[in-house]
Formats: structure tokens, sequence, C-alpha cells
């Protein structure tokens, strides 16, 4: 390659790509989990479309900040401390002790994780609340509510059950029937009961705290808001959530249906304390958002950054939060209105994304139909599949995705390994070793740069406005166009003959490859947000850069490589088997399907073969522990006074006999029996029985309810096998 080619490159993509960038700073939050349980795959999703949003702002120069925290207070985590016998701060401790494995493994990096039951959140939740009350924004009422005498605590609805007043239906929730959809007050539960203690609630009179959202300055605040852009004319919310919005906030001259918002509870309450209100506590969703702000604030300290300054209300930073679609109403009305009118910035943008559901179904902890993501990396599957995958389904519409195996396989092995991968493993090898690692291009390479400049541009747009699906989906088409070129080109035809070849035709090898190595450098770019490690690898490993890539690197044409290392392994489909979660508490009612093949999750909940569900799954170390044998059943006889044993006499091929018991006399004779093969369990301890020492047992089919006899059927070998095989 010549100087004036590699100045050309270098200004082409650069002009490109560096006028238009302005750096931002952004503060860019997570939903907080609730902090009374492990991770689920839904919270990884949620990281992960973040994770990639604040990995591409960077790349782009700007300054983000990403913090995110455990949500500890409330009803919940107090009750579920308490069943443990240990107080809600270890219980807190213990899940917030866990997280770190779950983010690093998934390359989820937040700057910062932190906790609402903080000195930070305590602060500011106070500090929120004394400004809104000097705002006008606060009064009290007395309401009733049902309190459980015997537990001496106030009850949210989930806390109590009954009768459906509609239907009848017997325990039911205190604000909807699941029998019959009425949706209700606890007061019309007939014969209504404490899920705490089982005792009769009573109404109860209190003194609660309300947010004044129903004050015309919130509502068209709020009208305002939610319509809204900020500076960088992002809407603060997507046209579906804007919508939804509406019809809470309605919207013009339509009258608003918002009521107030009670953020008072009463002790016992795990929670902030209200000022100058002795015995009442923040409500768990007015320390919440709040907690953003002390997860941000102690990273500023931490940092020593000026955390007021950064979030003036005045100022430049944007402030974006990613959350599901189930918590919009807080986030979209409570939050705005909570910061505005304590004198805070209020939010830039409010990205929401739909649930993640697996094979179809809606995850369920008590049904176990989700993915374990600490199963996942136990198993050793790649945290970037999962991260592909998931990007590679993503949108920016409030959409719900599906986990299905047999996809995610396909898009993993065929796509990211078979596609993308394949670039590199197929180039690089042939300038290792014919041209010593050096890349040259041919005349019009400037334009090749250019080139890759700007797809990378479209592709960084698109994940700005979270298009995530449609900017992999340019990706692959682009790794589809370079290994389709590379194929045109034969390059392994002329190496075969490179030794008597024209210069031209050596000229052309190196060229073909290195086309495909800009555009494997190119896709690697794209694709860092989404894969970091790999991109990382990519980048130090097989380029020689001494930092990770960033967007200007796609256009500019690399040089020279070092020698392809192995980047990434396919899918192994039985990997998924182990992959699905059973859940505890269900484990001994577990059905087949779910145990079995991640496909039959949808059908498995009817499943019980032979009148019994499967037992729990057990690993192949369980498995090979149980030492099945072909035995011979040398002789069989009666057992004097038992109605259900016969005794059997097997040969295992020991060089001794074995004496065993088995319950199959309703079935057999023993001269059906004489001279039989069959299979034993031979390492089971020897019992001693009543009428004897069992040394072994003899493998036989039955129903499991002892009441459908369709008969008993003892397991026999294909003829031809041989006392003392082993069965595997
Ligand atoms: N603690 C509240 C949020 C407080 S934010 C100030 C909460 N916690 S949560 O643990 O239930 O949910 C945390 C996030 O995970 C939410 O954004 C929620 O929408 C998201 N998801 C929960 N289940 C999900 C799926 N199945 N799929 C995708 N996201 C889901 O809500
Ligand atoms: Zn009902």
């Amino acid at each position: 390659m010549t100087l004036l080619n590699s100045e050309a490159v270098k200004l082409g993509s650069l002009t490109l790509l560096l006028a238009p960038a302005m750096s931002r700073t952004l503060f860019v939050t997570t939903a907080l989990p609730y902090a009374n349980g492990s991770f689920h795959i839904g919270h990884i999703m949620e990281y992960i479309q973040a994770d990639i949003w604040v990995r591409s702002m960077r790349m782009a120069g700007h300054t983000v900040h990403f913090v995110g925290a455990d949500d500890t207070h409330g009803a919940p985590i107090m009750l579920k401390a308490e069943a443990e016998g240990i107080t809600p701060k270890q219980l807190v401790e213990r899940i917030g002790a866990e997280r770190p494995q779950y983010l690093q493994g998934f390359q989820i990096e937040f700057d910062h994780w932190h906790s609402t039951d903080s000195a930070e959140n305590v602060e500011l939740s106070q500090d929120i609340y004394r400004k809104l009350r000097a705002a006008g924004l606060i009064n009290t009422r007395e309401i009733e509510q049902f309190y459980d005498p015997v537990k001496g605590m106030f009850l949210a609805d989930r806390y109590i059950k009954g009768e459906c007043p509609k239907c009848h239906a017997k325990d039911q929730y205190g604000d909807s029937c699941e029998a019959c959809g009425a949706v209700y007050a606890p007061t019309d539960l007939i014969e209504p009961y404490s899920t705490l203690t089982k005792a009769r609630p009573v109404l109860k009179t209190s003194e609660h705290y309300f947010f004044q959202l129903s004050d015309p300055r919130c509502i068209e605040f709020l009208q305002q808001w939610t319509s809204g852009s900020n500076a960088q004319g992002n809407k603060h919310l997507q046209a579906e959530v804007l919508a939804k919005t509406r019809e809470w906030l309605g919207s013009g001259d339509e009258k608003a249906n918002l009521g107030d918002w009670d953020i008072s509870r009463d002790a016992p309450y795990f929670g902030i304390e209200i000022p100058d209100a002795p015995g009442k506590y923040f409500y768990v969703w007015l320390d919440a958002p709040v907690g953003y702000l002390a997860s941000l604030k102690s990273y500023c300290a931490k940092i020593g950054l000026d955390f007021e300054a950064l979030l003036d209300p005045n100022g430049t930073t944007e402030q974006v939060h990613f959350i599901g679609k189930d918590i919009v109403y807080f986030h979209a009305l409570f939050w705005p209105a909570t910061l505005q009118f304590s004198g805070r910035k209020t939010p830039d943008q409010l990205n929401v994304h739909g649930f993640i559901t697996v094979s179809g179904e809606k995850m369920s902890k008590s049904r176990g139909t989700g993915i374990s993501p600490l199963r996942y990396l136990e198993l050793g599957m790649n945290a970037e599949w999962m991260r592909y995958y998931i990007a590679a389904k993503l949108n920016a519409r409030v959409e719900d995705i599906d986990f299905n195996p047999d996809d995610f396989i396909a898009r993993v092995n065929s796509d990211l390994v078979g596609k993308y991968i394949n670039i590199a493993s197929r180039a690089a090898n042939f300038i290792s070793k014919y041209f010593d690692g050096q890349l040259a291009y041919p005349d019009d390479a400037a334009l090749l740069g250019s080139n890759w400049a700007q797809a990378a541009d479209r592709i960084r747009t698109d994940l700005e406005a979270r298009e995530y699906g449609r900017a992999i989906r340019e990706i692959m088409a682009h790794a589809d166009q370079i290994n389709q070129a590379f194929d045109a080109a034969q390059p392994w035809l002329i190496a075969k003959t490179l030794a008597s070849a024209e210069p031209s035709q050596r000229a052309a090898l190196q060229h073909i490859c290195s086309s495909a190595l800009a555009g494997f450098k190119a896709l690697s770019v794209m694709l860092a947000p989404i894969l970091p490690a790999l991109s990382q690898r990519v980048a130090t490993e097989l380029f020689g850069q001494t930092s990770n890539f960033v967007w200007v690197d796609a256009g500019l044409l690399p040089s020279q490589i070092n020698p392809f290392k192995h980047l990434m392994q396919r899918v192994e489909p039985t990997m998924l088997d182990g992959l699905f979660e059973i859940p505890a508490a269900t484990q001994d009612q577990q059905p087949a399907g779910a145990l079995t093949a991640a496909s039959n999750l949808a059908d498995a909940s009817a499943v019980a073969p032979g009148g019994e569900p499967l037992a729990p799954i057990i690993t192949i170390d369980d498995f090979v522990k149980i030492d099945l044998r072909v035995a011979r059943i040398v002789n069989c006889e009666q057992v004097e006074g038992s109605t259900k044993l016969l005794r059997l006499t097997l040969d295992v091929g020991e060089g001794r006999l074995r004496n065993v018991f088995s319950g199959i006399k309703s079935a057999y004779t023993p001269e059906q029996l004489i001279g039989r093969l069959t299979v034993v369990v031979a390492n089971l301890a020897p019992r001693k029985m009543k009428f004897g020492i069992s040394e072994g047992m003899v493998l036989a089919a039955s129903h499991f309810d002892p009441t459908i006899d369709t008969g008993i059927y003892v397991l026999d070998p294909s003829s031809g096998a041989h006392p003392g095989m082993r069965i595997h």
C-alpha cells in the first residue's frame, strides 16, 4: 500500500465520523431490582439492553455514568426476612452480595451499584419530600384499611384473601378474582383472611400522606413532559408509552383521571421515615426511584464529581432510564412529577422494553419455566451468545421477546459464528501464512474505508435508537456480502499454486484477504457494544491495537494482523437441556417435558407419564452412581408367608449367585421367570428383609397408581446380552 493511499483512507473516514459528534454527558439507569430475590433472565435482558446502549454511546466519545442499585424497602422484603429469621438488612446484604457474579458474568458494566437502604437515599428522599411539602403538594387523609390484629399490621391487598363476591371462588386475592376476573376492593371479599396469620382482618383507620398529583400544576406539567422532547430532539416517551399516559392523564381538554398518590405506610415497615411524622414511612415506590439519584451521588463522591452540578436542572446532562413495561406508571407520572416539584432535573428519556418469555411462556418463578442466568453461566455457556441473541430480538418498541432454544442455537451458530467469525478464520490464515501478517489493498482502498465508516455510522444510529435487531440484520447482511465476495474470488485456488503464480495473482490473494479482514474489523467495531469481550480480543490480539474499538475504528483499514486464534465456540444443543429452571418448591411434581427438552416446555404441565411426574433432574454424575447389570434368573420360588414377593436367584456374572426379593408375585409365576435375563441394580446396599437378605433390585415397570392395574413388567435386555454386562 502506498503512503498516499493510507492517508486517503484516514482522511476519508475521519472527516466522515468526527465532524458531527458533540460530546454529551449521560446519566443512565436500569430499574432497581427488588432485593428479595436473585436476578432472573428478565433483569439480565434489561441490563443487556442498557449496557449495549451505554457502550455504544461511550464508543462515540460521550461520557456516560451508568448506575444501578438494589430496591430494598417494602413489606415483601420485610416479611421474607422475617420468615427466614433474619433482619431485612441481612437479607438485602445477602442478595446484594450475589449481584456481581451475574453482572460480571454477562459483561454488564455498571459504573456503580448501590442500595436504596443507604444514607444518600434517606437524605435525598427526605429532602425531596420536604420540598414537595413546601410546594404545597402534600396533604394527609384518614383512610380505612384492613388490619391484621394478630400481626399488628395493615395489610396490602396481596396479603388478604377470601371468597370472590361474584363467583364465590375460594382463596382469591384482595384486588381481583383469578377465577372469574372480577375486580373489587378487599372489603368486598366474603370471609376475608390475612394470608400472614389466617386471622380475620379488621377495618382500622390511619392517617396517610398523599402527593397531590391531581393538583392542576402537576397535571399541566405531566401533560407537557409526557409529550415533550429533550435537547437532542429525542422524545421523552415512545409513542405507545405516551398513548398509555394519555389514558391516565387525559390530553388537551379531556379531564385527567389521576388520583392523589398515597406515599405513606404505617409501622411496622422496612423503609425510610417520613420527616415529622412518627411511625410513618415512605411507601417503597417513593424512595425507590430516588435510589437512582442516591446511587449516582454515591458514585460521584467516589470519583470526585459534583453531584448537584451534574444534575443541575438547567444543565446539559441527559437522564435516561431503562425500564420494563410493568412500571411505566411510576416512571412516566410519579417520578417526573416528584423531580419537577422538588426543584430537580426531570428525566430526558424513558426507554421502555417488553417482557422476555421463554418458549412462548410467561416466566413464572413458581412453575419454573424461566432460564436461570446463573445456571447459564455455570453450564459454561458464553455470555456473548445471550447478549447477541437478545440484541437480535430487541427493537425500540414495547414488544415482548421470546427466548426460543432452537432459534437461539440457529442464530448463534449460523449467524454469529457461521457468518461473522468465519470471515476472520478464513482470511487470516492466508495472510499469516503467505504475507507475514501484512495487509494490502487495491487502489480504491479509500472508498473501502469510507464505505465501512458510513456503514458503521448507520449501525451506531440504530443502536442509539435501540433498533438493535435492525442493526444486527444489517451487520449480518454485510457478513454475507464479505463471505460471498471471498467465495467468488476463490483465494484458495490462488494459494494452491502460489509458488508459480504471477505477482499480480499474489497481490490479488493479498487484496482479497485484506478486504475481508478490513470488513471483519469493521463488523467487530459494530458488534463491540454487543460482544465486548470478543471485540476486545479482536482489537488487541488479531489487529494488535492497544485500546478497545471506538466507532471511528470501523473506517480505518488495518495494515497488519497477528496470527488468528480461535475466537468463539458454537452452541452445543445439549447445553440447553440443562438450562431450564426447576423451582425447588415444586420439584417433586415437576412435569416431564420441562425436564427433558426445552422445546417441550409449553405442554409440560399436563404430563405425568405412567401416572407420575418425573423425578427431579439428575446429572450424569448422579446416574453413573447406579450400577445396572444384566442378570440371569437362574432360579425363582414362592416366598412362604408373603403375598407380594418372589425369591430370585440371580447370576450377575460374578462367579457367585445373588439372592434378591422382588414384589412381582402378582404378575409372574416362578416358571415364567426362570432362565430369563433381566436388569438388576447391582450396587444397592444389601437389605435385610423379613424373609432374608436381598442383594439388589430387579427392574420392573408399573403404573404409579396401584388402583390402575395395568400389570407389572420385568425388564429384559435384548437377546445376546450376557450376565454381568453394565447398562449405560
Ligand atoms: N423494584 C422495582 C423497580 C423500581 S425502579 C425505581 C421492580 N423491580 S423488579 O425486580 O420487579 O423488576 C426490575 C426490572 O425488571 C423492571 O424493569 C421489570 O420490568 C423488569 N422485568 C421483570 N420481569 C421481566 C421480564 N420477564 N422481561 C423483561 N423485563 C422484566 O419492578
Ligand atoms: Zn370470581
